[in-house]
């Protein structure tokens, strides 16, 4: 799908957001206002956060607070219904096509573990081998052991192993599953699925048939073992950066014909790449994104080097005029992963000013990333192949789940 951006005087020029593609418009910047006003999905506004904040008796989150996840759809209906008692489950996913995951793909996990912690929920989580052994030059086996390997580093983010599911597409697939997939896929037409995802006469078939893999865990019955076989038991809520919309746009259309609920959905911003806003962190350039497995000094360097500055050329410039926050990567990080407010509003004004300088905002950056990265390496290297098994059990007791709920 693609979104055009014109500029006042400017030529046209076009801004690409799809779940395998994302490049800005002519100005370097994607426009979300626009991508919210074309995919359909509404801005999550202040009333919703403090009704969150309200029914969970937990503070926003500062992804929330701050206005990176910012696109809901129907996030309001699932928190009136959790607010009379209601509860729902969440499902996200990552397509394993790197070794490891980078900073970028740590937003929606950390987010989804508030979700999981403040609403006390269960999560599923799917990893898509099958998705990128049909888009990448990779091998099925290799797409396979991708997602194990990534699966070590989404448990180190510290999801509540009693309540979550990781399944990969190649091992999961089940009856249940494919029923749910079968009977998506005949709702949507070829000329549809061209229409939401750009597809051609040259993709493959594999390619046109997998939206519904990724529509159908939206439906709890995927999950027999965890929330039984009615697909109306439970309703569902995706995290996700807005890159993968399309997916549940397509799962939303078809939803009330196979009798289930419409998946509500909480989107992100990207986090973007270190040489500059144009696009989401790529995995494939490994200058433009730092990785969970970086060391510290790769850390400082990759910041050091590559880090898109919007300060001035030089110190008397940057002491004239302050940076531009707008553009500038460090700062955009910041807003990311420093938790305390007030420091960030401070550096902010500091950094704008041109009271503080690009090298010390880039040191604050290290200071922040490095600490991070080291904690998740070490929660990481607790992530046994046991400890996995435990996530990945697909025999997994329905009584943990049944306990969950009867405690609510
Ligand atoms: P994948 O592996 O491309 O990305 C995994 C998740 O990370 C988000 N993401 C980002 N978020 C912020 N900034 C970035 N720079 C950035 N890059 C990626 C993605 O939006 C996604 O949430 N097809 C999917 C896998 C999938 C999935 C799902 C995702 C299957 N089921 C359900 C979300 C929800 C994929 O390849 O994601
Ligand atoms: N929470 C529901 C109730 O007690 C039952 C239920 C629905 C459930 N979906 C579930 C229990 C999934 C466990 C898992 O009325």
């Amino acid at each position: 799908m693609t979104t055009t951006t014109k500029g006042e005087e400017e030529e046209e020029s076009e801004q690409v957001v799809t779940p395998w593609d994302v490049s800005a418009g002519a100005d370097g910047k994607i426009d979300y206002t626009k991508l919210v006003r074309e995919f359909g999905c509404s801005e999550i506004d202040e009333n919703l956060i403090e009704r969150i904040e309200r029914c969970t008796k937990t503070k926003a989150h500062p992804f929330l607070r701050r206005g990176l996840f910012f696109a809901h759809r129907e996030l309001d209906e699932i928190v009136s219904a959790y607010e009379k008692g209601e509860k729902f489950y969440l499902y996200t996913g990552r397509g394993p096509s790197s070794e490891s995951l980078h900073l970028g793909h740590l937003v929606p996990f950390q987010f989804t573990k508030w979700l999981q912690d403040a609403f006390k929920v269960p999560l599923v989580i799917q990893l898509t081998d099958d998705e990128k052994f049909l888009w990448k030059d990779l091998q099925l086996e290799d797409c396979r052991r991708l997602a194990r390997e990534n699966a070590k580093d989404i448990a180190a983010c510290g999801f509540n192993p009693e309540t979550t599911f990781i399944f990969a597409d190649a091992s999961y697939m089940c009856s249940s599953f494919y029923v749910n997939m079968v009977k998506i896929a005949k709702c949507v037409t070829f000329n549809q699925a061209k229409g939401i995802f750009g597809f051609t006469g040259d993709s493959n078939i594999g390619q046109i048939g997998f939206p519904p893999v990724q529509a159908a865990p939206s439906f709890p019955d995927c999950f027999p073992h965890m929330f039984g076989m009615n697909k109306k038991s439970l309703k569902c809520l995706i995290p996700c950066a807005i890159d993968q919309d399309p997916y549940f746009r397509m799962t939303r259309d078809v939803s009330h014909r196979i009798g289930g609920y419409k998946p509500a959905l909480v989107e992100s911003r990207f986090f973007p790449a270190l040489k500059g806003e144009s696009g989401k962190m790529s995995a494939s350039d490994p200058t433009s994104a730092i990785y969970v497995t970086d060391t510290a000094k790769e850390i400082k360097n990759k910041i050091n080097k590559h880090a898109f500055s919007g300060g001035g050329a030089t110190i008397e410039e940057q002491r004239e005029n302050g940076a531009n926050l707008e553009v500038d990567v460090p700062w955009k990080w910041l807003n990311f992963f420093l938790e305390d407010d007030e420091k960030l509003k401070e550096i902010g004004e500091k950094y704008g000013s041109g009271e503080m300088l690009t090298g010390e905002i880039k040191q604050i950056l290290v200071d922040v990333l490095t600490p991070m990265v080291e904690e998740h390496q070490k929660r990481r290297a607790l992530v046994t192949d046991e400890v996995l098994d435990v996530y990945f059990n697909p025999t997994k007791t329905p009584k943990v789940f049944l306990d969950l709920f009867r405690e609510y």
